[in-house]
């Protein structure tokens, strides 16, 4: 079965065609970092209009992969994200469905990433653990079966990308800075400078406001005593901190429940150091690990199309009251824009 995945809930506005939740057809991505950059972030306004903008080239350069007469159901992106953005793809997907007469299926922006792994390793399949790390969200998740999940630990403040967002701005490097900071601290040396590690024997939660708190107080404290800053080790010590704690708490949860999968998601699962160290971590522990390659690792709708397919052959069916839902919780029902199908699952 082929579903048209349409993904909009940031500043990618990405539109994919993906085979029985496994095989990418066409991978669209058209990325507005680029416009966002100037404004040091993603100005919401400007994501939706651009959105708005590129959806119908996107959808027509996916279908000179395939014809939409071989298009199965539309799948979308409905949740969590920017409400503005979001919607652009929404009501897109419900036009599309509506005059094409096929099925709608909204999807979860997290159930996406983390299905991005799907897509490249053909042998993973649930339960494992997925800790989930992008520039909105910090999750460590049970995922059950394909569409059954819980949330086991979470941020209590920012997300980790957004600390590395953060800190890459206080050093002066442009949006996005977590690839800019993964680089520089390649350079550095992650034991000059120490920083918090906010509860790293505390549970499962994190939180990461602290240490983005902390290097911006050594840099400003370091400016004012007119001293050099180098930037590398700031970035490497920074880094440190923050992989420490996400590979910590990811290995502990693993090993106490005899979890032997491990699967990270998200765009700060291309963070070079904390593949690396989550893969030591995780031979030594007789733990698998996968992650997706980096260009499925960041927004793409291929990850729509996959968590898509698994949620449709399980029943669910969205509806034309399917609307934008920013704070969409993982594994939540939502009250609108289902079918009753989708409350069997
Ligand atoms: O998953 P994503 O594309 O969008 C959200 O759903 O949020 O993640 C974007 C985030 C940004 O904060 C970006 O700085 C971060 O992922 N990121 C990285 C790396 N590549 C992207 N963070 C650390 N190291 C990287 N190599
Ligand atoms: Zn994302």
């Amino acid at each position: 079965m082929q579903i048209l995945a349409i993904e909009t809930s940031c500043d990618e506005t990405a539109v994919s065609i993906v085979k029985n939740g496994r095989e990418t057809i066409a991978n669209v991505i058209d990325s507005q970092i680029e416009k966002h950059k100037i404004f040091g972030g993603v100005v919401p306004e400007i994501a939706s209009r651009m959105h708005i903008e590129k959806i119908n080239a996107c959808v027509q350069e996916a279908l000179n992969h395939a014809s939409l007469e071989t298009i199965d159901a539309i799948a979308v992106t409905y949740g969590p994200g920017l409400v503005g953005a979001l919607l652009v793809g929404v009501a897109f997907a419900k036009g599309l469905a509506f005059a094409t007469q096929k099925p709608l299926v909204g999807v979860h922006h997290i159930e996406g990433h983390i299905a991005a792994n799907y897509l490249e390793h053909h042998d993973l399949k649930p339960p494992f653990l997925c800790l989930v790390v992008s520039g909105g969200h910090t999750h460590l998740i049970n995922v059950k079966t394909y569409t059954t999940f819980e949330i086991v630990g979470k941020t209590k403040d920012d997300a980790v990308g957004e600390a590395y967002d953060k800190v890459a701005r206080t050093l002066g490097l442009q949006y996005p800075g977590g690839p800019k900071i993964d680089r520089l601290a390649a350079t550095g040396d992650a034991d000059s400078i120490k920083f918090p590690k906010a509860m790293l024997n505390d549970g499962y939660d994190f939180s990461f406001s602290g240490i983005k708190s902390a290097v911006l107080n050594y840099v400003n404290g370091e400016k004012m005593k007119e001293h050099e800053i180098n930037a590398a080790n700031v970035a490497a010590s920074f880094q440190k901190s923050v992989v420490d704690i996400l590979t910590h708490k990811t290995i502990k949860y693993a090993i106490a429940n005899n979890i032997k999968t491990i699967v990270l998601a998200g765009g700060v699962a291309a963070n070079s150091s904390l593949r690396s160290n989550m893969r030591s971590q995780a031979t030594a522990n007789n733990i698998n690990l996968y992650y997706p390659s980096l260009s499925l690792c960041t927004d793409n709708a291929a990850m729509v199309g996959s968590a898509a397919y698994y949620s449709y052959i399980a029943g669910v069916r969205s509806n034309m009251s399917l609307n934008a839902t920013p704070n969409l919780v993982v594994g939540a029902k939502p009250a609108t824009g289902f079918s009753a199908l989708h409350n069997n699952i």
